[in-house]
């Protein structure tokens, strides 16, 4: 059994329940700010992963956390391990996590082991910290994942650390692409990140497996979005090759989808786009699962009154149950969906929807996990009102 470091993003328990969603609870484990995930040999697919943002390969288990010792470590050990590098000056890195060290520190000891590598006859260059690990973007510009990079990841993990050398890196330029390239955006009805659309989808898809008809080929999942917008979601599950089927209330928004999808130029199998209420509409095609992010309710600049948020809280609440009650007639016991539904910060913490206390009553179960708590799940930016709770649902 190999196994696979993945370097969580910015909301690390978002990650984290993305690989539990696709590999299952006992094949991932937290590593501090990390996971640890059990791959069986299969290659966990980067591309297709919003909430990790570097796969590493495992090194070694240290049975210590301290510094000077891993410094240590390091300057005996990696010299010896260079020769089956091409020739060339080598591009090192270090990528610190969950260490009390500053980069300054580091930068010392990536200039000591710089010092023993030279001794033992070759050249190399040190990119230097200005934090503790480095960026998604150093790693990339510095090409740290080609034949002369070498980005080694320290992870504490209790009273051991874990090292571990980066091998692939999220395609930041991409996703900028596809966020910002794409020809139809639309500002009020938010900005959801391909990232997060990536997350959504692999939480619905869950580990479903692929159903195949008698041909050898697996028959694709058909993503179904209700409340589709601009079709970010649709995107990002196009591009994991599914086929899509979208629907809005706004005939506007079904253009912008068709646009954007069409632009996007996936090689889906298929793409079904239509005007519907998703309180009352009959989906007239099959679908495997939802991914959606449902109506928002207007976005707020500002800390709203009481009364405004109430006002919008009991909107948004009447439209998701209405949804979900229409969805449960027209969908199978086990059937699966993941929505991004609005949690409104407050100074207090989040407040949720209401329709969240009352899931069982309307039909539904909400799928807990082992590595975070489903409550924890929510989505948001440190200056934003509107934050986005992931909900993970079966249908009774
Ligand atoms: C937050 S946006 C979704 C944005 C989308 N994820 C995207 O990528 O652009 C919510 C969408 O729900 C639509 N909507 C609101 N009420 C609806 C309803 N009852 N049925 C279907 N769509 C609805 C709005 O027109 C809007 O496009």
């Amino acid at each position: 059994m190999s196994k696979s470091i993945c370097i969580l993003g910015r909301q690390p328990l978002l990650g984290l329940v993305e690989l539990e969603s696709l590999f299952g609870p006992d094949k991932v484990r937290a590593v501090g700010q990390a996971a640890e995930v059990d791959t069986d040999d299969r290659i966990v697919p980067l591309d297709r992963l919003g909430g990790t943002q570097k796969i590493c390969k495992l090194l070694a288990y240290l049975p210590y956390n301290n510094w000077r010792q891993l410094e240590k470590h390091l300057i005996e050990n990696v010299p010896q391990h260079l020769d089956f590098l091409p020739d060339g000056k080598l591009k090192l890195g270090l990528s610190v996590h969950g260490f009390n060290v500053t980069p300054r520190q580091i930068n010392a000891s990536g200039l000591a082991l710089k010092k023993s590598i030279k001794a033992s006859g070759r050249s190399v260059r040190i990119v230097p910290n200005t934090t503790a690990a480095l960026s998604t973007a150093q790693t990339i510009h510095n090409n740290m994942t080609g034949p002369l990079g070498m980005e080694l990841v320290l992870i504490a993990d209790g009273g051991q650390t874990v090292l571990a050398q980066v091998i692939a890196v999220q395609n930041i330029a991409a996703y900028a692409a596809r966020d910002q390239a794409r020809p139809k955006r639309d500002a009020r009805v938010g900005m959801l990140p391909p990232k997060l659309a990536q997350i959504i989808v692999n939480l619905a898809i869950g580990r479903i497996k692929e159903t195949t008809n008698n041909s050898t080929k697996p028959h694709p999942l058909t993503v179904l979005d209700p409340f589709c917008g601009t079709g970010v979601i649709l995107q990002e599950a196009a591009l994991m090759g599914c086929n899509v089927y979208g629907t809005d209330l706004e005939p506007r928004m079904v253009e912008y989808s068709e646009a954007n999808l069409d632009w996007l130029g996936a090689r889906t199998i298929k793409q079904l786009l239509r005007v519907g209420d998703a309180t009352s509409t009959q989906w007239e095609e099959p679908f495997s699962v939802i991914a959606s992010e449902t109506y928002l309710g207007r976005p707020f600049s500002a800390e709203p009154s009481i009364e405004v948020l109430h006002g919008v809280m009991q909107d948004v609440d009447t439209i998701l149950r209405k949804f979900l009650r229409n969805l449960a007639g027209q969908t199978s016991p086990g059937f699966r969906l993941c929505l991004a539904v609005p949690a409104w910060k407050t100074p207090q913490g989040f407040k949720h929807l209401k329709a969240l206390d009352s899931l069982d009553e309307i039909g539904y179960t909400r799928q807990s996990f082992v590595h975070a708590n489903e409550r924890e799940l929510v989505y948001h930016r440190p200056n934003q009102i509107v934050g986005r709770e992931l909900v993970v649902l079966q249908r009774k």
